[in-house]
């Protein structure tokens, strides 16, 4: 990932976290290469460590294992009107996809629960993209995608919701003007504020 030169303002004094979330970016385009299954596993233990620390009981990450669940899920992502959102995804190169999925059973008269729960599914998400961009992945959260039919694919139950998918790839070799990737990485992902104005550091004392 050639983000630093651009960037290398925003590395200044970073730690490793802090340098994970600038690290991070959208990915449209991705290597033709597999993802190792370790990396796989370790995204997978990754997911399970954060949701047993943070007690989060009603939010799952699910990670694709084979190129026919990749396939399947994608056909039905792509389904719909919504599923056009994204045309780059019709050839894409990544490999495996991440998919968060939120329990909202018994939440119909407690909105703000829904929401917390919501919340909690987004949070074990990014836990996992993360630690996937630890790994040197690339990957791109997806909500303009036809969520509905993939709850169908893996036969969720009652109050079982998608809430996104996203792809997990290896980062192109190169990207150059012609690239969809290219532009959104300079004109998005490249203009991003110094953690310091956004972040706020503090010490809690007994
Ligand atoms: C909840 C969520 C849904 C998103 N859905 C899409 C999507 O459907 N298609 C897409 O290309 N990018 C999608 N993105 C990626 C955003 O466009 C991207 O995060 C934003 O442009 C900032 O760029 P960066 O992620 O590279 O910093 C989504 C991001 C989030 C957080």
């Amino acid at each position: 990932m050639n983000l630093f030169d651009r960037k290398s303002h925003l590395f200044e004094g970073l730690t490793n976290l802090s340098r994970l979330f600038i690290m991070r970016r959208s990915f449209r385009k991705y290597a033709k290469r597999e993802i190792e299954f370790e990396k796989i596993i370790e995204i997978e233990n990754t997911i399970k460590d954060f949701q047993l620390t943070m007690g989060f009981k009603h939010s799952m990450v699910k990670v694709t294992k084979n190129k026919e669940e990749f396939e399947s899920v994608i056909r039905a992502a792509k389904r719909g009107l919504v599923g056009k959102i994204n045309p780059w995804l019709n050839k894409t190169n990544a490999t495996n996809l991440l998919i968060a999925i939120v329990n909202t059973n018994d939440t119909d008269q407690n909105l703000s629960e829904r929401f917390k729960r919501i919340a909690e599914t987004s949070i074990l998400m990014e836990v996992a993209i993360l630690r996937a961009t630890e790994l040197g992945l690339a990957s791109c959260w997806l909500a303009g995608v036809n969520t509905s039919e993939i709850e169908k694919e893996y036969k969720l139950g009652d109050g079982e919701e998608v809430i996104a998918i996203a792809t997990l790839g290896y980062p192109p070799i190169s990207s150059n003007i012609t690239d969809y990737d290219f532009w959104a990485n300079k004109l998005v992902s490249a203009r991003r504020k110094h953690l310091s104005e956004i972040m706020f550091y503090d010490e809690i004392k007994e």
